[in-house]
């Protein structure tokens, strides 16, 4: 939520001080982010004496803003109008909006009164409305109503404050490192704020609480990225900042303070993901490459995990005390699956095949949901959290609440150095790749495939499964991949589908059993994608109120079970019945063999045989790809769905 990247450079003899460096960066850095927000997009430069061209130049900002509300592409077109001079560091902003319209006057970057400091946030400033009357009665004038501006104000005025102290001078070689320290612990809420300073140039201050911050070390130049793809193609050397944490970057220096000004340290790793990830590769769309790339995605996340010696699949971060981290699984009487949206949808799936490999109950809950409700948790209690971007903030808080109450926590996360990861006893990654298209596709199969083997991680150390019998279900986990290739080999014939499907308003799903959380999954693929009353149940469900719904003009997707499930299959069959019987068409996702399904349906796509519980792999994949057909059939912007961002990380 909201894209942040920072650039510092100029200062190296291969960066030219008269090249535009610091503007490309930048907005290449936008066009990447813009995926977290795209409301509003916004750029500040700062610009060193010498590249002022006039002779009047000491009396000039040295600061130029651009921001304009919509798509990057007006923010471009404002600087090709009023293009801007060459500049040693920049800042840049997508937003998605808190507070505010989406405005020109409400977007990032906001300036100080004086136009001197210029400041980008990501985040809520909860104590906003308190912050601003004072401002406004110390005579600051504001010029938006975000909160974000409050922070703007109050940095200049402190800026004042170091400059003015003899002694907090000589502490800091730039007195807004100093000024943001004292700025931070006045804000309640959730932040990462980068700022720059007209009067030195060459720097940019970074701070970060409960919102996502990455350096990348360049050569000669360093970054500020919310996420790495902001300079993914400049550098794959990083470094995480922790919470609580100002950082000081300037072309050839990196220093990390806490929010006492004490020296601290960041995390460094290597960005894995190549440029190619954060490119459409030929494709119109990022959703349809991600579509394609699913097979990859179950493939890379299940690559390498089972440790043939012990028998064992292995995790990809465990405390340092291991054995007493497994001791502690043994012993936990329940599981709770947190996560939102997608990810949810994931953990429900999950919940079938954990509860039946380990006879342990499984609750699946959202994680905005959890805190709030008192929960039973303790130290008897895995809390597994679900989250493709590792930043979803009602995931994090519910993981932090639950690491409060005792319990243990593992997470399941597509993303390396993310906040969830970083607090979480234990880490399994999927290893989907880059996902860009604000829907999720590869990451949930991604997701469901690494809960998978943390189910069998559990319980092969619990004992519930020998390592044969663990063995053979990661047999057909790795038949899964090409199984889904299958499917997505239909993309053509499940777009003409959807394309004759265009006009309609409103979808069913059914799903019964773990074809249930896909029914769901479907319905909100449909909603984000094509904007279309969609709605997913539980196939049992419908005779209890919404087979009120059903009429010619309400096409049911229904998802059968799979024939090694003869009793539910026969109950969704007569549930086809009914639903004919009321007129209205119904499409099937079934196993291949399924003759009665192809009897029944208007349209069936056949599913490739698997086992049970792994037919929600297979199963979301048509769904996908039918929203999708039926969102570009109606001309949307199917990677960026209006409202939404794709790493939601306010609560
Ligand atoms: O990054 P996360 O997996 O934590 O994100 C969770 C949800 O916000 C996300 O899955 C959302 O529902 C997607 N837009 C669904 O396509």
């Amino acid at each position: 939520m909201c894209g942040i990247v920072g650039y510092a450079g100029g200062n190296d003899k291969n960066i030219v001080d008269d090249s535009d460096r610091a503007l490309v960066v930048a907005l290449n850095g936008l066009t990447r982010l813009e995926y977290r927000g795209y409301d509003s997009a916004g750029i500040a430069l700062c610009t060193r004496p010498s590249n002022i061209l006039d002779d009047d130049s000491a009396s000039k900002s040295y600061l130029q803003v651009r921001k304009k509300a919509g798509r990057l592409k007006n923010l471009i077109d404002e600087i090709e109008t009023h293009p801007l001079l060459p500049a040693q560091t920049s800042i840049g902003h997508t937003r998605w909006a808190t507070h505010g319209e989406p405005t020109d006057f409400n977007a990032h970057p906001h300036i100080s009164n004086d136009l001197r400091v210029a400041l980008i946030h990501n985040g809520i400033i909860e104590n906003a409305s308190k912050l601003r009357q004072a401002l406004e009665e110390r005579g600051v004038h504001f010029t938006s109503v975000t909160d974000t501006e409050v922070v703007v104000h109050l940095l200049r005025e402190e800026l004042r404050f170091v400059e003015d102290d003899d002694n907090l001078r000589k502490k800091t070689k730039y007195p807004l490192t100093h000024a943001m320290q004292r700025v931070v612990k006045q804000l309640n809420g959730t932040f990462t704020l980068l700022a720059v300073d007209a009067s030195f140039s060459d720097v940019i201050v970074g701070a970060k609480h409960d919102s996502p911050l990455v350096v990348g070390l360049g050569d000669g130049e360093n970054f500020f990225g919310s996420d790495v793809v902001a300079f993914i193609e400049y550098t794959s050397n990083a470094i995480e900042i922790q919470q609580d944490q100002i950082v000081t970057l300037t072309s050839n220096d990196v220093v990390i303070t806490d929010f006492d000004g004490n020296l601290s340290t960041g995390k460094h790793f290597t960005v894995d993901w190549d440029v190619s990830a954060a490119t459409k590769s030929g494709y119109k769309t990022f959703m349809e490459k991600e579509i394609r790339e699913e097979p990859k995605a179950v493939a890379d996340t299940l690559l390498g995990r089972f440790d043939e010696t012990t028998g064992c699949i292995k995790l990809d971060k465990v405390p340092h005390d291991v054995n007493a981290f497994e001791e502690r699984l043994r012993t936990i009487n329940k599981v709770i699956i947190v996560a939102c949206g997608t990810a949810a949808y994931a953990g429900l799936v999950a919940r079938y095949a954990i509860e039946h490999w380990c006879r342990i109950p499984v609750e699946v809950e959202l994680a905005h949901e959890f805190r709030y409700r008192d929960p039973i948790v303790n130290s008897e209690t895995l809390v597994v959290s679900i989250s493709q971007s590792g930043e979803t903030m009602d995931t994090l808080m519910a993981q932090r609440y639950a690491s409060e109450q005792g319990a243990q926590t593992i997470s399941i996360c597509n993303t390396k150095g993310a906040s969830i990861v970083r607090e979480a006893d234990g880490v399994l990654y999927t290893r989907a790749g880059l996902e860009v298209s604000v829907a999720s596709t590869k990451a949930f199969v991604s997701q469901i495939t690494a809960a998978y083997l943390l189910g069998l991680y559990l319980a092969s150390i619990r004992g519930n499964k020998y390592t044969d019998e663990v063995l053979e279900i990661v047999d057909d986990l790795c038949e899964v991949p090409d199984k889904i290739q299958e499917l997505v080999d239909q993309f053509e014939s499940i777009s003409n589908l959807a394309h004759g499907l265009r006009d309609i308003k409103s979808v069913l799903f059914l799903g019964r059993n773990i074809g249930y959380p896909v029914a769901l999954e479907g319905a909100l693929k449909l909603k984000e994608l094509a904007y279309i009353h969609a709605e997913g149940f539980a196939a049992g469900e419908l005779k209890h109120g919404p087979i009120a719904l059903i009429d010619a003009n309400m096409p049911v997707f229904v998802i059968l079970p799979s024939l090694s499930r003869p009793q539910l299959h026969a109950k969704v069959i007569s549930n086809i019945q009914e639903i004919k019987a009321r007129g209205a068409q119904v499409f099937t996702i079934a196993d291949a063999q399924d003759i009665q399904a192809h009897e029944h349906a208007t349209f069936t796509i056949d599913r490739p045989i698997v086992p049970s519980l792994l037919t929600p792999l297979l199963d979301i994949v048509p769904l996908q790809i039918f929203a999708y057909a039926l969102a570009t059939s109606k001309g949307l912007d199917v990677d960026k769905p209006r409202n939404l961002a794709k790493s939601v990380t306010v609560e």
